[in-house]
């Protein structure tokens, strides 16, 4: 059943079992929110979406707009074979001269979580994910650039950060960046040597129903000039 419906289309995603995605005048997917209820007048489309050719496809531009941020997860474990694929897309992330100067430690084990949440507290969903992965950079590795000094280990660990997350997206696993949390409690409670300095801890697993806001984003006119 496929019929369109002005600028936005319900899908059948990897994500979602059931997905609005409102498109702008480029085609270019600006939202993707949970539909609950099916009418006569709804495109279906199984899998991610070709804006080209309409017919379901892995573009890189239907995965960075499947990737959002989701906070609630089901208690269902992440599968060894997921968060191993997730890790090895994430060792392939660029670095500056290429210094990788990033740690990745992966807490799966309920107790030692239940001491990183002490560092974002009161916050259920993420207490609720069945893996946190601490992104951690050691300063000492990354490159300093010799004009201004200017480290960049955050630059680094960002990009790391955001492969995991796409990873994710692409094995329907949901994740949300969190960079809000309290470093010295972080770093206290998991016992982190001064060279792993956590950046960013990304909570990941199943999707929990109605776990997702709709995705904003400014208009390209906005953000892009041609010169
Ligand atoms: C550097 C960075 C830090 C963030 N920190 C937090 C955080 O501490 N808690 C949280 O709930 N979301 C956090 N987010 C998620 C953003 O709120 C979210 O990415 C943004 O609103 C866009 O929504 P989307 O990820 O669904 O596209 C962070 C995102 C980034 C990139």
């Amino acid at each position: 059943m496929k019929r369109v419906l002005a600028n936005k289309v319900i899908f059948k995603g990897k994500t979602h079992p059931l997905s609005l995605v409102t498109f702008d005048s480029s085609g270019i997917p600006v939202s993707v929110e949970p539909f609950q209820s099916e009418t006569e007048s709804t495109v279906f489309y199984s899998g991610t979406l070709n804006l080209d050719t309409m017919t379901p496809s892995s573009s890189f531009l239907d995965l960075a707009a499947a990737r959002h941020s989701v906070r609630g997860y089901t208690s269902q474990p992440v599968s060894d074979e997921d968060l191993d694929y997730i890790i090895r897309c994430a060792r392939l992330a660029p670095s500056a001269v290429n210094r990788q100067p990033w740690h990745l430690l992966v807490v799966r084990d309920p107790l030692t979580a239940s001491r990183l949440v002490k560092a974002y507290p009161g916050r259920d969903w993420f207490a609720a994910a069945p893996v946190h992965i601490v992104v951690c950079v050691d300063d000492s590795a990354a490159w300093v650039r010799p004009f201004d000094n200017h480290s960049h280990a955050d630059i680094d660990t960002a990009i790391i950060a955001e492969h995991i997350c796409l990873a994710a997206a692409d094995r329907s696993l949901g994740t949300c960046w969190v960079c809000n949390f309290d470093p010295a409690v972080l770093s206290a409670e998991l016992s982190l040597p001064d060279n792993r300095r956590p950046v960013v801890v990304i909570p990941l697993g199943h999707p929990a129903p109605d776990s997702t806001r709709p995705t904003v984003r400014r208009d390209i006119s906005e953000i892009v000039s041609y010169i």
